[in-house]
């Protein structure tokens, strides 16, 4: 659940996911992280395409997740995030099966200091945006490292159900009767307690409006090709009944933007 502003820098970001990192990387191990391996993940390689050859770079790459499908799809991947942590486990998965996947530690905003112009055909970010103290800066240096005409793949938790206040009111047997959202229009870092899985930690991201995340893609150079809001199939949901709330109300937004040329 949200709750008050924080200050947020790239020390935080840092120290938050170094933090995390041991529990993230074993909730996607043991499939408890279900919203990813079932709803959000395959969407956003679906809208990927066919990414046979590509050079590809995986922003906020953290254990390697979304590398790892674009490397098993047959990209070049290089993996680059703040969070030393998060990488020893992409690491540690990349020598455990070799994908010839490359990973780099640094700021996405200042990756274009990386990477020459022009070294990309697409980019991907799957859910890492948002915890960039600098998404703007991150717009920005992703579409320099990008060839014209490459694209930019991102998923975010929506930014429209995802608000500072958020909580599902109950009837009295404990069913779910509605989502109640507000404070829409507070933009900045919110600290989220990560208690719903059998873990207990916090990590900060930033909520910001359509209309913000639109309007900063749009200012760094990208075109919008296709914008998706995914919803589990039915097939997920008896499968997987913590999807159902899912089926309900959109908690994910996949962009897939174009660099101008
Ligand atoms: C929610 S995790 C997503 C990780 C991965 N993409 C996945 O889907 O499992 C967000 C990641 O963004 C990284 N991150 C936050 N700020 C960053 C920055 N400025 N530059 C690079 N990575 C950053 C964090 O370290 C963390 O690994």
């Amino acid at each position: 659940m949200p709750d008050a502003p924080l200050p947020f820098d790239l020390n935080t970001a840092r120290a938050d996911w170094d933090a995390a990192a041991d529990a993230y990387a074993d909730a996607q191990a043991t499939g408890l992280d279900v919203y990813r391996l079932a709803l959000f993940g395959p969407a956003q390689v679906t809208l990927c395409g066919d990414v046979r050859g590509l050079r590809l770079l995986d922003v906020g790459c953290g254990t390697g997740y979304f590398a790892r499908e674009m490397a098993q799809r047959g990209a070049l991947v290089t993996g680059i995030d703040l969070s030393p942590v998060m990488l020893a486990h992409a690491e540690r998965l990349e020598a455990a099966a070799p994908l010839g996947i490359r990973y780099l530690t640094g700021d996405v905003a200042r990756c274009h200091e990386q990477f020459p112009p022009a070294s990309f055909d697409l980019a991907t970010a799957c859910l890492s945006l948002q915890d960039m103290p600098d998404i703007m800066g991150a717009f920005a240096a992703v579409q320099h490292a990008l060839r014209p005409g490459g694209r930019l793949v991102m998923s975010i938790a929506h930014p429209c159900s995802d608000t500072p206040f958020r909580r599902w009111a109950k009837d009295a047997s404990g069913t779910k009767q509605w989502l109640c959202i507000d404070r829409y229009f507070d933009r900045g870092p919110i600290r989220y307690h990560w208690k719903g899985w059998k873990y207990d930690f916090s990590t900060a991201a930033q909520h910001a409006t359509l209309e913000d995340w639109l309007g900063w893609a749009f200012a760094a150079g990208f075109t919008l090709r296709a914008l998706r809001e995914p919803l589990p199939s039915e097939v997920a949901v008896l499968t997987h009944p913590e999807l159902a709330d899912a089926a309900r109300i959109p908690y994910f937004l996949l962009l897939d933007l174009m660099r101008g040329g």
